[in-house]
């Protein structure tokens, strides 16, 4: 790799992107170009801290755009691509899907053309997909999802990433692209928009409103703290074999019901509520249209070839993520004010 090689990572405004962006802009060891459309997801406050940064760049534009795109790699000589720019919430997927096929899986399409196109059968590249264990479906009451376990995406969502995941794959078998692919479980920390479950009830707890659980909170997802996933993904990037697939999971499986219940009595810890306070505010709702019932990841083969294993305890991590919240308000203030108390009225009353 070259010194101070040049990156293209693609959604570093987002949730995950933004804690990769950090890690890597802090090593000095790359200059990292920035690539997002600031969605509604997408918030350059997530990076105020490093945008003055010399190894920095940030670019407003659309994945989708491919003269744009391949524009971007003639201008630069891109070392590798950290792909993470998606749309990424299950149930906007439900309600619009063709968003997701046109950023998740056009998008990738219009990166992986470019960058063909560029590196020229040159194995000295890597375009790194970051993508999401959805892929592989739903599981019963046993059992772990591996590298090996045949894709199964029973969402919107999960179709478009198993798709781009995919096009990856063929472009390398097809074309040589030297890549690598991640499949992470649910990650949760610090700047996550409050659409996703855990700073959604956030958000609802601080401000008394009902937390909806979907059908009866049986499903288990395993959360991942996000710091981990993004060191994680700088392993991976730096070591991880050409064409190889990394499951990353947190060995930290959940009932939904169960992980309300503890961040109902963490926050009313904080709150200085009595306990129980917020508890009463759960609110069983209608269930999700095909709602998957488990996720579990089997992150053994990125322990023992790469080393990786989480840092933090569940407890920890959700103590942290609440601090984080109340810390900035005005970040929260920020992201649910305009449009979001009408799509939120809406979804809820549409669903
Ligand atoms: P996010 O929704 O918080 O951020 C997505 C970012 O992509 C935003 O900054 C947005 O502005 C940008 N973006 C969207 N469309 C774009 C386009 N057309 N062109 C350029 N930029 C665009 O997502 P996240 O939760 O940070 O997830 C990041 C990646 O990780 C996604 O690919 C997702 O599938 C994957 N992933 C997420 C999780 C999770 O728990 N959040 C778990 C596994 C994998
Ligand atoms: P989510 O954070 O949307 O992630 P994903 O669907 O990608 O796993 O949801 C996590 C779990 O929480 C999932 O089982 C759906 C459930 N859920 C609720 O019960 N209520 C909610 O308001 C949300 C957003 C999710």
């Amino acid at each position: 790799m070259p010194k101070r090689a040049k990156i293209l990572i693609t959604g570093g405004a987002g949730f995950i992107g933004s804690h990769v962006m950090r890690r890597f802009i802090k090593t000095d060891k790359y200059h990292i170009v920035n690539l997002d459309k600031l969605t509604y997801a997408g918030n350059l406050e997530n990076l105020k801290d490093i945008e003055d940064s010399s190894n920095y760049e940030f670019i407003k534009g659309d994945i989708c755009d491919f003269e744009f795109v391949k524009g971007l790699f003639t201008r630069n000589n891109f070392y590798g691509v950290i792909h993470l720019a998606a749309e990424s919430h299950v149930d906007r997927s439900i309600s619009n899907p063709i968003e997701f096929i046109q950023t998740n899986v056009v998008g990738t399409m219009s990166l992986l053309n470019a960058a063909k196109n560029s590196w020229n059968q040159s194995a000295n590249h890597r375009f790194y997909h970051v993508s999401t264990d959805e892929v592989y479906g739903s599981l019963g009451d046993e059992g772990f999802f591996s590298e090996t376990t045949p894709y199964d995406p029973k969402s919107p969502y999960s179709a478009s990433k198993a798709s781009s995941d995919h096009f990856v794959r063929a472009y390398g078998n097809t074309y040589g692209l030297p890549h690598v692919i991640s499949n992470s479980s649910n990650n949760y920390g610090p700047n996550q928009f409050p659409e996703k479950l855990i700073p959604l009830m956030i958000h609802n707890i601080k401000n008394r409103k009902p937390l909806p659980i979907y059908g009866k909170g049986y499903n288990i997802r395993d959360w991942l703290y996000v710091e981990d996933h993004a060191r994680a993904i700088e392993l991976i990037f730096e070591q991880g074999g050409n064409g190889e697939t990394y499951n990353v999971g947190g060995f930290n499986e959940w009932k939904n019901i169960d992980l309300i219940h503890l961040l109902c009595d963490i926050m009313d810890k904080k709150l200085g509520n009595e306990q129980g306070t917020s508890r009463k505010l759960i609110t069983l709702v209608k269930d999700r249209a095909g709602h998957d019932m488990r996720y579990a990841i089997d992150a053994s083969k990125l322990n023992s070839e790469l080393g990786w294993k989480p840092s933090l305890q569940f407890a920890e991590g959700l103590e942290k993520t609440v601090d984080w919240y109340f810390e900035n308000e005005k970040w929260l203030n920020d992201v649910t004010s305009g449009d979001y108390q009408k799509y939120y009225e809406e979804y809820y009353t549409n669903r």
